[in-house]
């Protein structure tokens, strides 16, 4: 079953609420909403601004001249958890001066039965606490919390799935678009899984008619999102495959790129890499998260592959489109990672030849497998560690992006750059990010370039058209 914006809206909570807020709100009804960590959380921050809006807020940039503060948390590092911690220190001053303010933690963090406890005892302030998969429960929560509960909370997973109507996108040419929720994997060291809990595909129609809605609005480029996007559709009966989708979605006209975002290994068929290769509107990327380079290491991360199943992935890519753009995620000092099976990591680097890497160094996160694992490894060695690989991976990146020196590359043109005055930046299909002179207006078309320098995370070039 689908929840629905509307019905959120027309729900008598939500008629409660909104006179609430205009009987209450200081500053005329602002809120501030902050997402923290990934595009999917975005994506669910988008949502609850939708939510918001239609109970009479509008938004402010600043939680300075709020009377809604609203954090969607991240908890898939302990360093996320501190940043939120530390943003709720910060708030404290502004909630005790202004004791009217309501502040609402979201997300991740909020979906840990820990959290709960810990807002208990330390952060009193708190009004309303709910999980990734209670969105629509925000009228409700707030109804509460009016009515003069003091922690309205609900951490309840709901299977429903709450509709993109009003959804207020932070762009007006980039759009994300779930298509799943959630993780069956259990990677040792992931918290994911507990906190956002097992995979829920959205149904095919619904998702190709948003994105059908989405390209006759104009906008230029679609992500796909979901923890583990290729196993799309298993829980479906009789539903598309991922590499179906894409194909279907590819059949929608007008001229945009389609995006996705995560991919696992294990998952990733010749049949989803021939439909990445051959749907022209396909990003010519994909980011495959290999983690690192140890079959023992992988073995302890639950990851089922081999580096060797994961090399020939790549082989497979690159054998038909030479210099496919790939990029990863890398964690660096899992519990009792040794010298050779982070050398086994340096080595699929240099092999794989990224074009961009994001890195991580092991996080213990309590409830995981990985958590209960001895660990013998200094913390000042895993960032030696950390240091060589980044070290590597400038090296590689640089030498990779030259091969785009004279090519003109089509370009979606994201905004300005901070390279200098009348500079803009985009991507391009191969998500390279490329830097060019050019006229602001610009922004959100698609433009082509041609390529003249390469740098370790960039190339810039001369605007053709
Ligand atoms: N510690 C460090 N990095 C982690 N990631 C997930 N869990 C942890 C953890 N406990 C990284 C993985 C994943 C990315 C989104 O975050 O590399 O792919
Ligand atoms: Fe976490 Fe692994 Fe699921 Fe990714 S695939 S969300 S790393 S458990």
């Amino acid at each position: 079953m689908s929840i629905q914006a509307c019905d959120v809206k027309t729900s008598s909570e939500a008629q409660q609420v909104r006179k609430y807020v205009k009987m209450y709100s200081r500053m005329g009804g602002k809120a501030y909403v902050h997402s923290f960590g990934c595009q999917l959380n975005v994506s669910d921050g988008e949502k609850m601004k939708g939510i918001l809006a239609s109970l009479g807020f509008t938004f402010t940039e600043s939680y300075e001249n709020a009377d809604l503060i609203l954090l969607n948390t991240c908890a898939v590092r302990e360093s996320a958890e501190d940043t939120v911690y530390g943003t709720l220190g910060n708030i404290k001053k502004y909630k005790k001066q202004n004791p009217g303010v309501i502040l609402i933690l979201a997300g991740c963090m909020a979906s840990e039965p820990k959290t709960l406890d810990k807002v208990r005892s330390h952060y009193p302030f708190v009004d309303i606490l709910f999980g990734t998969s209670a969105l629509s429960q925000l009228p409700k929560l707030l109804l509460e919390h009016y009515e003069g509960k003091k922690l309205a909370y609900d951490m309840t997973e709901y299977s429903e799935e709450f509709g993109a109507d009003d959804q207020i996108r932070e762009s007006t040419f980039k759009a994300s678009v779930p298509i799943m929720f959630g993780c069956n994997n259990f990677c040792t060291y992931c918290i994911v899984p507990y906190v956002r809990g097992r995979e829920r595909s959205r149904s095919a129609e619904v998702i190709i008619r948003e994105v059908e809605d989405l390209v006759a609005k104009g906008y230029k480029e679609i992500m796909l999102l979901g923890q583990n996007v290729n196993s799309y559709g298993n829980d479906l009966e009789g539903g598309m495959s991922f590499a179906q989708l894409l194909r279907r979605l590819n059949e929608i006209p007008g001229e945009f790129w389609i995006r996705f975002m995560s991919s696992h290994p294990k998952d990733a068929t010749p049949e989803l890499l021939d439909a990445i290769l051959e749907c022209d509107k396909v990003g010519k990327h994909l980011h495959l998260p290999v983690q690192c380079g140890s079959d023992t290491v992988l073995k302890r991360m639950n990851r089922h592959y081999t580096a060797e199943k994961y090399l020939e992935i790549v082989d497979y890519l690159r054998a038909r489109s030479e210099g496919f753009s790939l990029s990863s995620d890398i964690m660096v000092g899992f519990p009792d990672e040794t010298e050779a099976e982070f050398e086994d990591t340096l080595k699929l680097v240099e092999r794989v030849k990224y074009d961009n890497i994001y890195t991580f160094i092991y996080s213990k996160r309590s409830g995981t497998a990985a958590a209960e694992m001895e660990d013998a490894t200094p913390d000042a060695q895993k960032r030696v560690r950390m240091e060589r690989l980044l070290t590597l991976q400038r090296q590689v990146a640089t030498e990779n992006y030259r091969r785009f020196i004279g090519q003109t590359v089509r370009v979606l043109v994201e905004g300005e750059s901070k390279q200098g005055e009348g500079w803009l930046f985009g991507k391009s299909s191969a998500y390279t990010i490329v830097e060019f002179q050019g006229d602001q207006s610009l922004i959100g078309t698609f433009a082509d370039v041609k390529i003249t320098d390469a740098r370790n995370w960039a190339v810039s070039g001369v605007l053709v058209k």
